[in-house]
This record gives C-alpha cells, sequence and structure tokens, in this order.
C-alpha cells in the first residue's frame, strides 16, 4: 500500500572495512550509490580500532556522493521517503554525553584484546547465566568486555563514567547521535533490539537491558541508549545535516539482520549468508529463541513495528574479505580483492595447504579464543595460487561447520544456501562453497542485501509498505544457482583436514 507518492528509500550501510550509501527505487534496485574504504587501526596484534569520526565522515561522504549521481540523473531528493542505517555490529565506542567528545576510538567487533578479561569473568559464580540470557557465549566479541576494557585503561572515559556522563553505543547509535536528531531537534541516544542484542546487556526473552548483566561487567554508571524496534516511524528521527536533511530515518538494524530481511528470509527456517569482512550465517527460527547445543548464537533477527520479535540462530566467522585484504595489503600476493577468485581456481587444489585464518581466535562453532592464523602445508611446490586458494576454502569450511551445527540444532538439512555480500561476486568462490558442502548455493543478481534490508525496514516504518507479500516484485530478479561438483568421499576427506588444521591452531597464545 503506497500512502505517498515518493518512492525512493536510502541505506547507510556502516560496516567494517567500508562505508556505502544506498538510494533504491521502489523495486528494490540502486539507482544511486557510493563506497568510501577507511583506515582501520592496528596498535597491536589482535587489536582492530576505528576512529569514531572517521566513520561518520565517512557517512557524510558517501551521502554527498551518492545524492549528487541521484541528482544527475534526474531525481529528486524529496522522492527519498525514507532512510535506514545497518552497521557492522558489537564495535563499541563510548563518548561523553554532554559535548558529543569519543573518549576512544571504536573497539572492533574483531578485536581480542579482551582475551584476558573473558578468562576472568568465566570463572565467576554467575558466569553460566551469561548464555542462556544473552544467546551469546563469553567471548571477546559482545561489546560488554571492550567497554569494560575502556574503563580499566582510559582514564578520561574512567573519569566521565564515575561522574555519570559516559554514553556508550554500537555504531548505529554513534552514527545517529551525530547525524541524526528527534522531532524537537533533541539529540539522540538510541539503538535498535538486533545491535541491543550483540551488546551482552541485554536479556534477549524480555528484549530488555539486563540489570545483573550490566552489574556482571560492572557498568551500572554507563548510559545505554534506548531500545526501538528495527522498522520504527518515531525512534530514529530525521537526518540532521547534509544534502538529505530532514529525510525521515525509519530503519536501524544490525548488518546480519539486514541481510536476512533483504534476501526476504522472513519465514521460519529461512537461511542466508553473507560473505562481509567476516561472514555470518543466520537462520530464522521465528518468534521464539532457541538455545543452540553446538556452538551456535542466538540472536534477535529483526522486529518491526508493533510485530513480534523475529529470532535467528547465527553461525559467525570471525575472518572472510579480511582474509582476501590480508594477501592484497599484508603479504602483496594480490593486487585486486577480486583476482583471488580466478586465481584460487587455476590450481587443481590447494595443494595440500590448509589456512586456518585465525586472526582472532576462531569463532563459530569453535570458540577458540587462542587459535591464531596457521598455514599448513607449505612445501617447494606451493605457490600463491595454493595460497588464494586455502583462503578461500578456509570460509567454505567454517561455513561447512556451521551449517552441519544448524543441522543438528534446528534437526532440519539445509537444502539450499542463500548468500550475499563481497565474495559472494565471485563465480569461482561460490562455486567451491557449493563443491565444499555439497549443497546448492543460490545468489540473487542484486547482492547488495544488507543496505537493501535496511531500506526495507525503513520503507515499512513510513509505511511504504505494510506486509511482507508486498515485496514480490523487490529484489526477485534472476538468481544463479551453483551446484556441488564433489563427491560426498571427497567432502569429507577436505573437511577432515581442515578439522585437524583447526585442533592444531590451538594455544599458539599460552
Ligand atoms: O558482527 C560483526 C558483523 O556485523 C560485521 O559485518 O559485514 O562488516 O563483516 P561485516
Amino acid at each position: 500500500m503506497v500512502l505517498e507518492s515518493r518512492k525512493f528509500t536510502a541505506a547507510i550501510d556502516q560496516g567494517t572495512t567500508s562505508t556505502r550509501f544506498f538510494i533504491f527505487d521502489e523495486r528494490g534496485e540502486p539507482v544511486a550509490k557510493h563506497q568510501e574504504e577507511f583506515d582501520q587501526i592496528y596498535p597491536h596484534s589482535g587489536w582492530v580500532e576505528h576512529d569514531p569520526f572517521v566513520l561518520t565522515k565517512s557517512v557524510e561522504n558517501c551521502i554527498e556522493a551518492a545524492t549528487a549521481q541521484f541528482i544527475a540523473a534526474g531525481h529528486k531528493t524529496q522522492d527519498i521517503c525514507a532512510l535506514g542505517i545497518t552497521n557492522q555490529r558489537e564495535t563499541a565506542i563510548v563518548w561523553d554525553i554532554r559535548s558529543g567528545e569519543a573518549l576512544y576510538n571504536a573497539i572492533v567487533w574483531a578485536d581480542s584484546r579482551t582475551t584476558h578479561i573473558v578468562r576472568q569473568l568465566k570463572l565467576e559464580d554467575a558466569a553460566d547465566k551469561i548464555l542462556p540470557k544473552t544467546g551469546l557465549p563469553l567471548s571477546t566479541y559482545p561489546s560488554a568486555v571492550k567497554v569494560k576494557w575502556i574503563l580499566e585503561h582510559s582514564r578520561a572515559a574512567r573519569e566521565v563514567y564515575e561522574a555519570g556522563y559516559l554514553a556508550f553505543g554500537t555504531v548505529d547509535t554513534w552514527l545517529l547521535y551525530n547525524l541524526a536528531e528527534g522531532c524537537s531537534g533533541e539529540k539522540l541516544h538510541v539503538t535498535d533490539v538486533t545491535n541491543a542484542s550483540r551488546t551482552m546487556f541485554l536479556d534477549i526473552n524480555t528484549l530488555e537491558y539486563d540489570p545483573f548483566l550490566i552489574r556482571f561487567f560492572g557498568l551500572e554508571k554507563l548510559l545505554l541508549p534506548a531500545i526501538a524496534s528495527s522498522s520504527n516511524s518515531k525512534a530514529y528521527g530525521v537526518l540532521a545535516k547534509g544534502p538529505l536533511k530532514g529525510v525521515r530515518v525509519t530503519g536501524c538494524l544490525g548488518d546480519q539482520s539486514a541481510a536476512l530481511v533483504g534476501q526476504k528470509a522472513f519465514e521460519q527456517g529461512m537461511a542466508k549468508n553473507t560473505y562481509g569482512t567476516g561472514c555470518f550465517m543466520l537462520y530464522n527460527t521465528g518468534n521464539q529463541p532457541v538455545r543452540s547445543k553446538n556452538g551456535l548464537l542466538t540472536t534477535v533477527a529483526f522486529q518491526f513495528e508493533n510485530q513480534p520479535p523475529v529470532y535467528a540462530l547465527e553461525g559467525s566467522i570471525a575472518v572472510a574479505g579480511s582474509a582476501v585484504k590480508f594477501l592484497r595489503d599484508n603479504l602483496g600476493i594480490i593486487r585486486e580483492a577480486n583476482e583471488i577468485g580466478e586465481l584460487a581456481m587455476s590450481v587443481q587444489d590447494s595443494g595440500g595447504v590448509v589456512f586456518v585464518t585465525a586472526f582472532a581466535g576462531l569463532f563459530a562453532p569453535y570458540w577458540i579464543d587462542d587459535a591464531q592464523g596457521t598455514i599448513f602445508g607449505i612445501t617447494n611446490y606451493t605457490k600463491k595460487e595454493h595460497i588464494c586458494r586455502a583462503t578461500i576454502e578456509a570460509t567454505c569450511f567454517q561455513t561447512k561447520a556451521i551449517m552441519d551445527a544448524m543441522e543438528k540444532d534446528s534437526g532440519i538439512a539445509i537444502k539450499n544456501l542463500a548468500v550475499d555480500g563481497g565474495m559472494s561476486n565471485s563465480d569461482e568462490c561460490m562455486q567451491l562453497q557449493a563443491d565444499i558442502i555439497g549443497v546448492g548455493v543460490d545468489r540473487p543478481a542484486m547482492r547488495e542485501t544488507t543496505a537493501l534490508g535496511a531500506a526495507i525496514a525503513a520503507g515499512f516504518g513510513v509505511n511504504l509498505w505494510s506486509s511482507f507479500n508486498e515485496l514480490d516484485h523487490v529484489n526477485c530478479r534472476n538468481h544463479r544457482k551453483f551446484s556441488a561438483q564433489t563427491s560426498p568421499a571427497q567432502r569429507t576427506k577436505r573437511f577432515r583436514q581442515w578439522e585437524r588444521a583447526v585442533v592444531m591452531s590451538k594455544g599458539w597464545l599460552t
């Protein structure tokens, strides 16, 4: 049901290594887009930071450039009816609520500096309550431990905290605070329920912050953002600056949730796998949280306004695109990320090389915080092509391990893997993925599903759509399918080799 004549929706996609901005038409096709990479700050091994103001600036730049394209194509900005925000999750930012000054760099989700804090917390009596309440195992991944670390190491942040003015936010909250305002021009301090579910402050059963959790991390004086539904007509205000000043912000959700929405995986049993900096599989479990017995996370998938929440089981892989970036920027064995697929497929196999890309320990389903990146099986025969192949295979093997865990948890075999994100653009990588899992891989023609999901959430917030059935014409262009060209015996043999390598990559730090 279209209540307004305006028909474009826009989305900010603030990811781990780049920021993008898209303007979509009513069929979910991008009519304007811009992307900007920004600096990763690696102060020590295992540490990853972003400058919070660089993140904000990159969003402003992307909005400006894409809007200029949009106008040059003959469109009017008044026809953009709503904007959604989607973002790298867990990444923690703290600032002084009085001045807006960020008091430390953003500590990024993949940062593993908190390993020792996590070990100590695991020894606490109450530690076994964390997983059932939050759906997340105690690890370096969620925001809470990162904030705890900042307070232990930054005197400036500690002082503002003690005075009761230390605001916390994930990247969505930070961007809304800096780029949007409420209806009366007030500053916003708000997040959505999917982002909140990654902080470790939220009880995913009640969808409220839990005083026990806040006490557990010793963060009673932290100012936490208000929680709103992922699609919301009021909570996120309007853009306060730039060429789209005044556009309503009516969608906000973590990037993996957004990709699930962009893939239109609205029904229980639907799943998607997004290859970004990391790689994340989400499996829609409907209106009830399902507890994993096999190393998966339970998370809020999305909640639309006045609707019950939808939950997901999640398999999180910490390193996917970032390993390709590592080959490009650190080893220099490729010049462009998109060279990797062709190089990988120019050899018959990895030549016995297995690369456990555990740059920040291993996430799901293993959760080994002291695993380190390790390349096994190098001989005089090894060429860069083998390393390229083993790098892609690392993500594909972890995807297989996660699929196996999902099948065990749900009792249902996954027959088809819906994919999107950077690495899914490569036919070669997706063929390798199908060969490793032995299940068909299904790739939509329009793969910017993360941004599209945020735009869809925003569209619901202004009644551009009011039911999921109305999205049939959105992102429905032909899909490409990749089928396995390997035998079960070949797959089993290769996966066993991977599992042995995982075991051997443990314990390098101790
Ligand atoms: O949980 C981290 C995730 O949200 C990061 O996504 O796309 O930047 O790898 P991405």
